[in-house]
């Protein structure tokens, strides 16, 4: 089973899930491996961390493109050409268009830095503290057309601090994503693989 990585910087979330299934063995017990990361940014850092673990690395830039949907498009062509059972969007910063993500239904996943419902969208750990929360968290979900309003599969909460700004909340948060992303993809691993008889 390939799983799909898209990414448009640091890659953090990429290499947890990297790391989790060298570490946690997703071929011998899935079948499943990391087959390609792919990059809307040609610059983005997780390529080349990436590369170094022997992943095969795609940029499909879309500042060459004139329209979302010729992007789109073009994305599409390069995700499908490793026919994934799973598309993990990790920290990729581009709304995916309709037709995207109707092509991988129900294999398409993100990681948000809310507690969806609340705070969809950017800047959520700003948001988080002007709106006086005392919880922030992750969320990672089902993606459909609706921005960050797919079904959730799983969550993280960390506590937010009195003193907290939004680097220090985030800091907290993405150390839970990295947590998070690995076990919620093998919570989708597992249910895709008939138990042995
Ligand atoms: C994470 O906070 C994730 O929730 C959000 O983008 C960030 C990506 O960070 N979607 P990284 O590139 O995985 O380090």
């Amino acid at each position: 089973k390939n799983i799909v990585i898209l990414i448009s910087g640091t890659g953090s979330n990429m290499a947890a899930l990297v790391q989790a299934q060298q570490q946690r063995q997703w071929q011998q017990k899935w079948g499943a491996r990391v087959a390609a990361v792919i990059s809307n940014r040609p610059d983005a850092a997780g390529l080349q961390w990436a590369q170094n673990q022997g992943i095969e690395t795609q940029v499909v830039d879309h500042q060459q493109y004139p329209t979302r949907e010729d992007f789109d498009q073009d994305l599409a062509r390069a995700v499908a050409h490793y026919s994934p059972a799973l598309v993990v969007l990790a920290g990729f910063m581009r709304v995916l268009t309709e037709g995207f993500v109707r092509q991988f239904e129900h294999r398409l996943i993100n990681i948000h830095p809310s507690l969806l419902p609340a705070f969809a969208g950017l800047h959520t750990h700003q948001r988080a503290i002007d709106a006086g929360c005392r919880m922030a968290g992750a969320t990672v979900h089902w993606v459909t057309p609706e921005l960050d309003a797919g079904p959730i599969i799983d969550q993280a909460a960390v506590p937010i601090l009195d003193d907290d700004d939004a680097t220090a909340l985030a800091a907290r948060v993405r150390t839970q994503e990295h947590l998070l992303y690995p076990r919620a993809v093998e919570k989708i691993l597992a249910q895709l693989t008939p138990p042995a008889c």
